[in-house]
């Protein structure tokens, strides 16, 4: 066995802590801590701690660990607008990254990413873990195959009825971009086009909402609702006076070919929370239903439903993550090639900026207004 990576992470909260240190620690003879970094340098040093390594080995400054500690890999986990710059200052120090999602809020700063990548010959891996889940697998596989037909109209949600994230940043539009639809739109977007075979985004009509989030109702809610049942170190205080992000937002897409793919997702609305449940794609010969996976067809004179088995996942938060690590050691040895590819990533937060900047003008935004390239 060779020698082993050094792994790195910059932004130790609460996905750093409960998705990227297990899934790294699963592939301990592979990899072994080198430092953390954390804007907060005590997150970064009970990190550290938590993972074995001395207190010393927990930064306040990205830059210095990545000088000290030259790891071969880090997983950049800091809220979305400090993606660009910790994994520039990553690749540029020598360093493979596998970034949380979104890559990053906007098509401009996702393509100058890719492009320092490419410069430096290092792996820009972009963490869409949803991927990596049986479902999504298995979906991409039954679809490749052609069963559903001419496939003309898709539609998905990732809709929490009350379920704003309140532990980090995520409600403030300078550190995250946006709110639902980079936390959770951006997975069930991305997930559908790639079992789709990624066609290509060519417009959106959206609109976006700041509604309810913005007030106080007086509600108790958990942080379980929002998709953080432990791991949360030190909660920053949360006021919704400081919610300046989207509660809601849907964008009716244009796709290559002439499909259709509509996309809702939300935080707080007057809607049935729908756990990632109502993704579907519709061919001339069946359809396809995502949770549970389900061709909807025609059995001789009788429609039908065709529910899919799957393999049980391991019983940990955050499965996806596991997937996502194994496989990144395996691009970056070559063997496998790489499963969330640079034309699929640009696609969907090119989609996602569509989205938004159709919401603000009020009517359907094209592709190469987003991209420069409109003749
Ligand atoms: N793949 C998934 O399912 C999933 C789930 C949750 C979060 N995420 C992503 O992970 C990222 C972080 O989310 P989280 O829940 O861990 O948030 P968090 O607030 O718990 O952690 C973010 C950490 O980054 C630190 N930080 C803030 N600004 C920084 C800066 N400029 N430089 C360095 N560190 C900085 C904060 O102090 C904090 O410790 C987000 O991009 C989010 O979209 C992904």
């Amino acid at each position: 066995m060779g020698k082993k990576l050094g792994v790195a992470i910059i932004g130790t909260g609460m996905i750093a802590n409960i998705a990227h240190i297990p899934a790294w620690q699963a592939l301990k003879d592979q990899v072994e801590f080198v430092g953390m970094a954390d804007a907060l340098p005590e997150r970064a040093k009970a990190t550290a701690k938590s993972v074995g390594l001395t207190e010393d080995k927990g930064y306040g400054d990205p830059v210095k660990m990545l000088e000290e500690c030259k790891p071969d890999i880090v997983s950049v986990c800091t809220p979305n607008c400090f993606h660009k710059q910790w994994t520039i200052e990553a690749l540029k120090h020598g360093a493979h990254v596998l970034c949380e999602k979104p890559i990053a809020p906007g098509y401009a700063d996702a393509l100058e990413m890719y492009k320092v990548a490419e410069q430096v010959g290092k792996v820009l891996f972009v963490g869409q873990s949803s991927r990596f889940m049986p479902e999504a697998e298995a979906a991409k596989e039954i679809v490749s195959t052609g069963v559903l037909g001419d496939v003309y109209y898709a539609e998905t949600s990732a809709c929490r009825r009350r379920g704003v994230p309140k532990w980090g940043q995520f409600h403030i539009k300078e550190d995250n971009g946006g709110g639902p639809v980079y936390d959770i739109g951006v997975h069930s977007l991305d997930a559908l086009l790639w079992i789709l075979g990624n066609p290509q985004v060519t417009a959106v009509s959206g609109g976006v909402y700041t509604k309810i989030a913005n007030t106080d109702e007086g509600l108790k809610e958990d942080l379980a609702a929002s998709g953080a049942p432990e791991g949360v170190l030190t909660p920053r205080p949360y006021s919704y006076k400081e919610f300046t992000v989207e509660d809601y937002a849907a964008g009716f897409m244009r796709l290559e070919g002439g499909m259709t793919l509509f996309l809702k997702s939300s935080w707080a609305a007057n809607i049935p929370s729908d756990g990632f449940g109502g993704t579907y794609a519709l061919g001339t010969k069946c359809g396809l239903k995502l949770h549970p996976l389900t061709l909807l067809g025609v059995t001789g004179a009788y429609t039908s439903d065709t529910l899919i088995n799957l393999p049980t996942p391991a019983r940990v938060p955050f499965v996806g993550h596991r997937g996502e690590t194994a496989h990144l050691l395996k691009v970056i040895a070559g063997e496998e090639e790489m499963r969330v590819k640079k034309c699929e990533v640009l696609n969907v937060i090119g989609a996602l900026e569509m989205m938004y900047r159709s919401s603000d003008i009020g009517r359907e935004v094209t592709l190469c207004e987003i991209t420069g390239n409109c003749k």
